[in-house]
C-alpha cells in the first residue's frame, strides 16, 4: 500500500469486530466505523487479533515475515474479511483460544492477558512505524484497554523519529487493564511508560492509564461522557489524568449501521414497516407476546430490555421496578445475560408472573431485533453509559427508549417533557436520578404516555427520524483524524 497525502489512512486497533468477534458495543463500533469513513476519504485497516473465528473468515490474505513477539512467533496477515480491511496478528501462542476473546472456559480472565493485548499494542506500534513494507499509516487509533498501549509502544519506539498521530478511544472507562506490576517485564515496557502506568489503589499498572497519558488526542463515545469522566464521582480513579488531559479530550456519538438495523427491511421480523406505517409494529408485538409466553394484549404497554445483566446497565433497579411496571399494566420481556445474580432475578420474576414478565437468558441477534421490533418502549436504565447502542436502535425501530439521564443516553433521547411533545421534539423518556424508585415513576409516565396514542405516536415518529446513522459521527472522525495529522 502506497503512502499518499490523500486518502488518510488510519489504522485501527480493536480487540473486537462485529461481525467476526463482538461482546459488546465497541465490536459494533469498530465494525461500522470504517464502511462510514469511506465517502470521507478516510481508508481504514482494521488491526486484530488473530482468534480462530477471524482466522477462519479472512480470505486471500498476504502473510508477512514472522517477528519474535512476547514468547512466540506472530505473523501479520494482510486480507479482508466481512468487508474489512484486516491485518491480523496472527499469534497462536497468544490468540488461537476459541470462544471469548476476553475469558477462558472457566469464566476467568485469560491469565496471560497483559502479554496478549500488549502484544496487539505492540504489533500496532511496529506497523505505525512502517514495518509493513514501508506502508504507515498517518493516525493509529487504539480502542479502549487492550489497545491503549499502541501510543506507549509508538512513542518509545520512535524516540524522536516521525511517527503517525495515536488517539485513544475510551468506550468504556470501567475497564482499565489493571495488571501487577510485574508484568512490565514480560511485555518489554520502557521504565518510562511503566510510570505512566502506574499508580492508584490497584498498585500495578494500568494499560489504559499509560496510553490516555501519551495518546495525541482521547476521544470517548458522547459529550456527556467525555465530560462526566473529568469529574471525581466518574472519572473511576482516571479523572485526574482526564483532568489534566481535557485539552485533547472529546466525545463523538456512536452511530448504528442503519442497513443493518431498518426495520423498512429487516429479513428477521414478523412484519416490516416504517415512519409511515407505524401501526403494523402490532404484529411484531404480538409475534414478541407469542415468542415470549406473554399475555396476548395489544394494549398492555410491553417494555423490552437487550441488554448485559450488570450493575451499569442497572439491571438491579429493573428488577425493584418490577411492581411499578407491573401495576401500570405493563408487561417485561429481556433477552439478556451477565451477573449470575441478576439472571436468577429475572428467572424468579418469570416464575413469579408467569404471562406478564419473561426473560431469555443468553446472546441472540435475531430476537434483539425481534425486541426493537415489537416492544412499546425500551428499558436502558443504566448508572453510566458511555454512549449505548440499543437506544439508538430503539429510536429507529419505534420502540420508545426509556432511559437514565447519564452519557450517551441523555446526548441522544430528548425526554417527553409537555413542551417537548408539543414542539414534536420528544423522542423518548429521560429519568434522574438513577435510582429504583426514579426509574419505577418513569415507568408510569411512560405508560401514561402509552395510553394518549396522538402523544404516542408523536414520540414514535421523531424518534424514528432521528439520525442516528454513522454520517455525522464519521464526519466528526474525519475532521479529528485530518486535524492530528496536520490538516
Ligand atoms: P455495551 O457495549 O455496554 O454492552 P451497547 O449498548 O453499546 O452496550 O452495545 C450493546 C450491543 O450488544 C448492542 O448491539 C446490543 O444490541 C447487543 N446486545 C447486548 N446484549 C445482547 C443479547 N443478549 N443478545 C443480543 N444482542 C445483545
Ligand atoms: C461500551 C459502552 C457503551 C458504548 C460501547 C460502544 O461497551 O458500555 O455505552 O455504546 O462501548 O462505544
Amino acid at each position: 500500500m502506497p503512502l499518499l497525502m490523500r486518502p488518510l489512512w488510519v489504522l485501527s486497533v480493536v480487540s473486537e469486530a462485529y461481525p467476526l468477534v463482538k461482546t459488546g458495543g465497541l465490536a459494533d463500533v469498530a465494525g461500522a466505523l470504517p464502511a462510514a469513513l469511506a465517502p470521507e476519504g478516510v481508508k481504514v485497516v482494521t488491526l486484530m487479533p488473530g482468534y480462530p473465528a477471524v482466522m477462519a473468515a479472512l480470505g486471500n490474505a498476504v502473510a508477512h515475515p514472522p517477528e519474535p513477539l512476547f514468547g512466540g512467533e506472530a505473523r501479520i496477515l494482510a486480507g479482508s474479511a466481512r468487508g474489512l480491511d484486516l491485518l491480523v496478528l496472527d499469534a497462536p501462542h497468544l490468540f488461537a483460544r476459541a470462544g471469548n476473546p476476553y475469558l477462558g472456559p472457566d469464566r476467568r480472565d485469560w491469565p496471560d492477558n497483559a502479554r496478549r493485548f500488549a502484544g496487539l499494542a505492540l504489533a500496532a506500534a511496529r506497523i505505525g512505524l512502517g514495518a509493513l513494507g514501508g506502508w504507515r499509516p498517518h493516525v493509529v487509533h487504539a480502542h479502549d484497554w487492550q489497545a491503549a498501549l499502541a501510543p506507549s509502544y509508538l512513542r518509545h519506539a520512535a524516540g524522536s523519529g516521525a511517527r503517525p498521530a495515536s488517539v485513544v478511544t475510551v468506550h468504556n472507562l470501567a475497564f482499565q487493564g489493571w495488571f501487577p506490576a510485574s508484568v512490565a517485564a514480560e511485555i518489554g515496557l520502557p521504565p518510562e511508560a511503566l510510570e505512566e502506568a502506574e499508580g492508584g489503589h490497584h498498585g500495578g499498572l494500568s494499560f489504559l492509564k499509560a496510553g490516555l497519558q501519551v495518546a495525541d488526542r482521547i476521544t470517548t463515545v458522547s459529550p456527556t461522557y467525555a465530560r462526566e469522566i473529568t469529574t471525581e464521582a466518574d472519572g473511576m480513579g482516571l479523572d485526574p489524568v482526564l483532568r489534566a488531559r481535557a485539552g485533547v479530550l472529546s466525545g463523538i456519538v456512536n452511530g448504528i449501521d442503519t442497513r443493518e438495523w431498518d426495520p423498512a427491511r429487516d429479513g428477521r421480523i414478523a412484519v416490516r414497516y416504517g415512519p409511515e406505517s407505524i401501526a403494523a409494529r402490532g404484529g411484531n408485538k404480538a409475534a414478541l407476546q407469542a415468542r415470549f409466553g406473554l399475555e396476548a394484549d395489544p394494549r398492555a404497554p410491553l417494555f423490552g430490555a437487550v441488554t448485559r445483566l450488570t450493575g451499569q446497565k442497572g439491571s438491579d433497579l429493573m428488577l425493584e421496578a418490577l411492581p411499578s411496571l407491573l401495576e401500570a399494566g405493563g408487561q417485561l420481556a429481556v433477552l439478556g445475560s451477565g451477573e449470575a445474580a441478576l439472571e436468577a432475578g429475572l428467572r424468579a420474576a418469570q416464575a413469579a408472573h408467569p404471562g406478564r414478565i419473561a426473560c431469555t437468558i443468553g446472546y441472540d441477534e435475531t430476537l434483539a431485533h425481534q425486541i426493537q421490533a415489537g416492544a412499546d418502549m425500551l428499558l436502558v436504565p443504566s448508572r453510566f453509559e458511555p454512549c449505548g447502542l440499543t437506544q439508538l436502535c430503539a429510536l429507529r425501530y419505534g420502540a420508545v427508549p426509556l432511559v437514565a439521564r447519564v452519557g450517551g443516553l441523555a446526548d441522544t433521547v430528548t425526554d417527553a417533557t409537555p413542551e417537548a411533545i408539543a414542539a414534536g421534539r420528544a423522542t423518548g423518556v429521560v429519568f434522574a436520578p438513577v435510582t429504583a424508585a426514579a426509574l419505577a415513576e418513569a415507568i408510569r409516565r411512560a405508560a401514561g404516555l402509552y395510553r394518549d396514542p396522538g402523544v404516542w405516536a408523536g414520540i414514535q415518529a421523531a424518534g424514528m427520524r432521528a439520525d442516528v446513522s454513522w454520517r455525522e459521527p464519521a464526519r466528526a472522525y474525519a475532521r479529528l483524524y485530518r486535524a492530528m495529522a496536520g490538516g
